[in-house]
């Protein structure tokens, strides 16, 4: 790999942030202004998994269409990515995809299981097993992209969010061969086997950062690395067996970044003794779960409120999914709490904690949507 290292090219002049059609331009959208420290002309809010199923549009399109097979398909992912931003107005997309389709874009066999998650057809747990790791080619994402330009010519100027699993959370699914709870695998692996670790973490930092540079070159306007699993880390494994392949992850895109580049943002759950090590692997938004207050990561990071400081960096998060199913009044108190927590940060992305979960009444997003662009910015 690394050749991904020598890209010199920026983005396109014909980008969706590039252009120069102030009615066409993402870059004066509220949410690419508040990743930027900004203040845009409305509180921006989106959802993570905002797109699936807790929309029974979503079910429709997808009945008798498998998950994986749907990201396949350009005019079905686009489609559902545009669903939440039809029914919520949330102020971006995110592309309708899955952290494992690089894997099956390089033929590996897995698939998502209703109710479970990503399944393999045989774990790759042997120094054999990730020798036979296939060849990456840019060619293999051509329906990523054709998806991702279906959906920018749609977005005008909101912009598309693209994204990518980090290297450990996906290589947990490769090495368990499904989800589980505590990763013993990868986390034997890594200690046990440090070469195989090391070859299948440079692996899937190529696979993952593939992905994310295919997404923002064909019109994608933020990215982000969800590294949902690495909360299940220790400080010192996360420092030494996992963020140096998230970086290599990012490196894929580092030139597309910079003050009129692409934001990048960098979630994971769990994370709150390693949000700084987070910060440091290449992201100018970090992604905090529900279990901290942002007030604290805030001060845990050393923000200093103001774009300017050195290692500021915009905090995105965290309403607490569990609380779209309580009473309104409960939820909206605790929202307008998350507002407040975020008002010293250098900039705050509203978002969940964590993803919808399928069972939220669509019917309350839009009402959040709702409540948190009336509310004063
Ligand atoms: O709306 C969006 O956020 C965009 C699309 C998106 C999906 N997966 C679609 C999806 C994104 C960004 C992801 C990321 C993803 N996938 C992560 C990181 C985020 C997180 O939630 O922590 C992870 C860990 C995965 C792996 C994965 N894929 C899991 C654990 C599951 C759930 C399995 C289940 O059925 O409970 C999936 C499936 C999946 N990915 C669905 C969707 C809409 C559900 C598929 C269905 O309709 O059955």
């Amino acid at each position: 790999m690394n050749q991904a290292f020598s890209h010199t090219a920026a983005l396109p002049t014909t980008h969706p942030l590039m252009l120069q059609d102030a009615e066409k331009s993402t870059a004066a959208s509220a949410v690419i202004k508040g990743y930027r420290g900004q203040v845009g002309d409305r509180r921006p809010v989106w959802f993570m998994r905002q797109a699936g199923r807790s929309l029974p549009e979503y079910r429709k399109l997808r009945e008798g269409t498998t998950m994986l097979e749907s990201c396949l398909i350009p005019e079905m992912a686009s489609e559902i990515t545009l669903q939440p931003v039809r029914r919520h107005d949330v102020d971006a997309a995110i592309f309708f995809s899955d952290i494992v389709i690089p894997l099956k874009l390089a033929g590996i066999g897995v698939e998502i299981k209703p109710g479970v998650g990503p399944v393999l057809d045989t774990p790759i747990r042997s120094a054999a097993d990730i020798a036979k790791l296939p060849e990456l080619t840019d060619d293999m994402f051509e329906p990523i992209s054709d998806a991702v330009k279906l959906t920018v010519a749609e977005l005008g100027s909101r912009p598309l969010i693209g994204f990518a699993g980090a290297p450990y959370t996906v290589a947990a699914y490769m090495v368990e061969g499904r989800p589980s709870r505590d990763h013993l695998g990868p986390r034997t692996m890594m200690h046990q086997d440090p070469e195989s670790w090391d070859r299948l973490m440079t692996w899937t930092a190529e696979a993952s950062g593939r992905f994310l540079r295919a997404q923002i070159l064909a019109g994608a306007s933020a990215g982000q690395l969800f590294d949902s699993w690495a909360g299940s880390l220790s400080r010192t494994n996360y420092q030494h067996k996992v963020m140096p392949y998230s970086q290599q992850a990012l490196e894929h895109v580092a030139d597309l970044t910079g003050e009129q580049g692409i934001p990048l943002v960098h979630f994971g759950t769990g994370t709150g003794e390693i949000l700084d090590l987070m910060r440091d692997a290449g992201a100018s938004v970090v992604g905090v779960d529900y279990r901290m207050r942002l007030d604290e990561v805030n001060r845990r990071l050393g923000n200093t409120p103001g774009p300017d400081g050195r290692t500021n960096v915009v905090l995105q998060g965290n309403i607490d999914p569990a609380l779209l199913d309580a009473d309104w009044d409960v939820l909206e108190a605790h929202v307008r709490d998350v507002i407040a927590q975020g008002a010293d940060a250098p900039g705050h992305m509203l978002n969940l904690g964590h993803g919808v979960p399928p069972t939220t009444d669509p019917t309350v997003l839009t009402r959040l949507v709702e409540l948190i662009h009336s509310i004063d910015y």
